[in-house]
């Protein structure tokens, strides 16, 4: 089982990279699954549209992934009530629409997909390591699902890879997403889980973190011209992980990295 997953979609820039070109990344690769992280992919780099939903999906993904900025887009409430392939973290505070993971049919295959978020440095959410643990008693690999994917919405790498040990030998893969730059670390962990603590991002990396450069740096500067944060213009970077599911095991065999386009 091939699966893709990529780091969050940022803007106008990533939207056009991802539909001019993950179709063509999925034939050559020979992908069964794609999982994106759209969290990113409105036209002002916060949250994610109807449309935005749209064509993603129209592009190949299987499954949208999200993290804290999941309801900047009022429309997306209604979209992830009704459409299960939009997830948002598990762990967000209680009474929140959508869900945080779902299991999805693959040929004859059962995939689950677990979006988590951090608890370092982000808004207020549940204990992830509790949501964690809850998840992994409740979805367990070959008795639950063939293949589990954990896409870990954080800032800090240390609270990541302590969600990779959690789930090595528990999950096919384990990737982080959110911080929009790319780790180096990709590697399959002791246990047999694909690992990368983060995945970087589907936008332009000639920018701070996907939004223009000089507007950013304005704003550290204290300049007072600076405008609201926006997406840098440019071709974007597809970034991500591509991991080799073991059919007998359900862990991963193989893991590597993708940075494909831009600069
Ligand atoms: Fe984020």
């Amino acid at each position: 089982m091939n699966i893709l997953i990529l780091g969050d979609i940022c803007g106008i820039s990533g939207m056009k990279a991802i539909k001019s070109n993950l179709k063509k990344i999925i034939k050559e690769n020979n992908i069964d699954f794609t999982v994106v992280n759209g969290e990113n992919a409105a036209d002002n780099g916060k949250g994610i549209t109807k449309k935005n939903v749209e064509d993603i999906i129209n592009s190949g993904a299987d499954v949208i992934t999200s993290g804290n900025h999941i309801w900047d887009q009022k429309e997306i409430i209604e979209v992830i009530s009704n459409n299960n392939r939009v997830i948002r973290p598990e762990n967000l505070l209680k009474g929140q629409p959508g869900k945080g993971y779902e299991i999805f049919k693959v040929k004859d295959k059962k995939i689950a997909v677990i979006n988590l978020i951090g608890n370092v440095f982000m808004k207020k959410s549940d204990d992830v390591f509790l949501a964690a643990k809850k998840f992994a008693s409740e979805v367990k690999l070959k008795r639950d699902a063939d293949f589990i994917v954990v896409d870990f919405h954080g800032e800090i790498t240390s609270e990541k890879m302590a969600i990779g040990y959690f789930f090595d030998g528990k999950a096919t893969a384990v990737v982080g997403t959110h911080t929009h730059v790319p780790t180096s670390d990709t590697r399959v962990l002791n246990k047999g889980t694909a690992y990368q603590t983060d995945l970087g991002m589907c936008g332009v990396y000639n920018s701070v973190i996907g939004m223009n450069g000089e507007n950013s740096l304005k704003k550290f500067l204290k300049d007072t011209s600076a405008k609201r944060h926006f997406p840098a213009d440019g071709e974007a970077t597809i970034s991500g992980l591509l991991v080799q599911g073991d059919h007998e095991t359900g862990l991963a065999k193989k893991a590597e990295q993708i940075i494909l386009g831009g600069s």
